[in-house]
């Protein structure tokens, strides 16, 4: 018999015919074992003969409209921005990862919302991080001790899934995914294979049992769940908790949804009692903005939300050979691009310029509907006068220097109204719903001047 020789990674089980020193799959270092399988343990390759195909069960095809419809009502918390970014409350028998770095506040939030949550489900928490004791500890503080919410600190997997599938709670959690072990298994615990597989089945229960499942996982220092995305493809939903050091904010945003809109976010603050929301996070950064030269609104679609954004601008006459470009929270090119076009069409030396831009609230902006927005906070700082108060700026530029109308502008300019906008800065051809918000158009960069004084 044929001894055939193969390696396989403990971390992620990759195999291959040749040792190698680091694994092309998951880039750990040393990982590799040796595999010894006889050639005709292989499994042979299936053909299919008339005869086989009495052996196996056929599917039974059904029309779609034979198919119940399961219409079961989402799981809301009452904590509306979890909710909101949820897609509007869980989606039963879901399979949910929460990420983040460690120390974020993923842990109080689960917290907070399985307290909430088990006002009307049975939740299952397995904390396999953290002793009960130190969930009781954060559970007093931030007052989350509900007769409904149950604990255990078991990490193995097969024992965690023998009780759900015994006791079928609505809810599930495993805090985190990566203490979580499979007893047996070759691969280490925390490593890709593990995660995987542990997914895998968790996921089956999730389907089989209808039971809906929460896991968190740390971020790497690559900056990915544990591994090349190897969750996030395997899951329903997937969902971030991050910073923001500057106002001591977490935001909650949606990854990967298949029952909801991808960039939904949603605002809390942690303080002494866990994370409160922040529900309405534009009158903050409304409260943030200038009304002083290179200052500009904008606003841009994150998820299903309009936010309210500052873009600030500074040029200034340069003192180097080679003018300086420092953008923050926008695309570098796209700043630069603006900045060609309006030197171009309005005869203006910002090439002998330094320029300096960046986006209110540490937020990244990919959206061209803030074009206008880049172009005037440009034009600003460049004469020192400030543009009109309590104005918005909502369009897209062309490189012949035409200003473009944008999609969705009526979503902007319902919540510019909530907030005492006065007047809105649009390309001429601008289709809009009826507003109060006065209109000044523009069908190029050349008009845009009527707004500074000689
Ligand atoms: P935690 O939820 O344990 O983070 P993760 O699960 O993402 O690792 O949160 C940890 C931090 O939050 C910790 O530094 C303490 C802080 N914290 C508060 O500031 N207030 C609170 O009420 C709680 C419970 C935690
Ligand atoms: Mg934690």
């Amino acid at each position: 018999m044929k001894i055939k020789t193969q390696f396989t990674c403990t971390n992620c089980t990759y195999k291959t015919l040749k040792w190698l020193g680091c694994c092309p799959e998951c880039k750990e270092w040393e990982t590799f074992e040796e595999l010894k399988s006889s050639a005709s343990s292989q499994p042979a390759t299936k053909t299919f003969k008339a005869g086989a195909i009495q052996s196996t069960r056929a599917a039974q095809m059904v029309p779609l409209n034979q198919v119940q419809s399961a219409t079961k009502a989402r799981m809301l918390s009452g904590i509306s921005e979890w909710d909101r970014v949820m897609g509007g409350g869980i989606m039963p028998s879901s399979l949910l990862v929460l990420t983040g770095d460690p120390g974020i506040g993923k842990s109080t939030l689960l917290l907070q919302v399985c307290n909430a949550l088990a006002q009307n489900y049975r939740v299952y928490y397995f904390s396999t991080e953290e002793s009960l004791q130190q969930v009781k500890q954060r559970a007093s503080r931030i007052e989350c001790m509900s007769d409904n919410l149950f604990f255990s600190d078991q990490p193995a997997l097969d024992v965690i899934l023998a009780t759900a599938e015994q006791e079928k709670p609505d809810i599930l959690i495993i805090d985190s995914i990566q203490n979580c072990f499979i007893p047996g298994a070759q691969s280490l615990p925390g490593s890709i294979g593990q995660l995987r597989e542990s997914t895998f089945q968790l996921m089956r229960l999730a389907k089989e049992n209808g039971i809906t499942i929460i896991l968190t996982g740390h971020i790497t220092k690559e900056g990915v769940i544990a591994g090349p995305k190897a969750l996030e493809h395997m899951v329903d939903a997937v969902f971030y908790l991050q910073g923001e050091d500057r106002w001591h904010t977490r935001v909650l945003r949606s990854v990967k949804n298949r029952f909801g809109t991808i960039n939904e976010l949603g605002f809390f603050e942690m303080d002494h009692n866990g994370l409160q929301e922040v529900p309405n996070i534009n009158a903050q950064l409304l409260s943030e903005a200038s009304h002083a030269p290179g200052s500009v609104l904008v606003s841009v679609m994150e998820g299903s939300r309009p936010f309210l954004l500052e873009i600030q601008a500074l040029t200034i006459e340069t003192k180097m050979t080679m003018p300086q470009r420092v953008i923050s929270g926008l695309d570098h090119k796209e700043v630069v691009l603006i900045a060609a076009i309006l030197e171009k069409y309005l005869h203006i030396k910002l090439s002998s310029h330094d320029i300096f831009v960046k986006v209110s609230g540490g937020f990244k902006i990919k959206s061209s509907a803030t074009d206008l927005g880049i172009a005037l906070a440009l034009l600003s700082s460049y004469f020192q006068q400030p543009l009109p108060e309590q104005s918005i700026a909502i369009g897209e530029l062309s490189l012949t220097g035409q200003i473009k109308p944008v999609n969705q502008i009526n979503a902007f300019v319902k919540e510019a109204e909530k907030f005492g906008i006065k007047q809105l800065l649009v390309a001429r051809n601008q289709k809009l719903d009826s507003t109060k918000i006065e209109r000044k158009a523009f069908q190029n960069v050349f008009e845009l001047l009527s707004l500074f004084k000689e």
